[in-house]
């Protein structure tokens, strides 16, 4: 169920179209290189498995787990809370998250890559917001760009409800 003061942003049909287009995109750029996806849990698990389905070749998976949000909607210190599984030395690094927001998590995860080696980390989130990122992240993917309001659903969740959401709803309440 939806919650009050929330309102349908981005329908489940409109985030495939637009991940289609970001797998042709990094097929184009990556080309038969050898790839690692590697999403920031636990927000990225639909982002992730929709694109690398939409990649449509053979790419390793991984997963990095770092707390940002502790349960509501303020950005906390930064820790890791699970590793990477594969050595990625060598590999071009695919880094999908749910969202930009400061850019504090993805800056963290593309240096948590980059100094275990990566020979490149392409930066995928779904969502970023209309405002200056305090964290600079160089070039990533951009799915939309949207208002800065919270956001539920596809992944995204507030105090670890609505995750299992298949469109994106935004606040809509003046004050959040
Ligand atoms: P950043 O570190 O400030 O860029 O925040 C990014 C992380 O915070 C993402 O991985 C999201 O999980 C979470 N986040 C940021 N904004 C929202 C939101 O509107 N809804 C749910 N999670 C969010
Ligand atoms: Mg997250």
């Amino acid at each position: 169920v939806v919650p009050d003061g929330y309102r349908l942003l981005l329908s489940n049909h409109q985030i495939a179209a637009r991940l289609e287009e970001i797998a042709d995109d990094l097929r184009a750029k990556l080309g038969e290189r050898e790839v690692t996806f590697v999403g920031v849990l636990d927000g990225a698990l639909f982002v992730l498995t929709d694109l690398i389905r939409a990649y449509e070749q053979d790419a390793r998976v991984d997963f990095l787990r770092v707390s940002s949000y502790r349960g509501g909607m303020k950005s906390g210190d930064l820790h890791l809370l699970s590793d990477l599984t594969w050595d990625v030395a060598g590999h071009d690094v695919v880094l999908v998250d749910d969202i930009l927001d400061t850019g504090k998590t993805l800056v963290y995860c593309r240096d948590a890559l980059l100094k275990r080696g990566a020979a490149s980390v392409t930066p995928v989130v779904l969502l970023t917001k209309e405002r200056q990122q305090e964290y600079e992240i160089e070039n990533p993917v951009i799915g939309f760009r949207i208002p800065d309001k919270f956001v539920i659903g596809y992944g995204l969740d507030h105090e670890g409800k609505f995750r299992h959401l298949p469109d994106i709803y935004i606040m809509d309440a003046q004050d959040q």
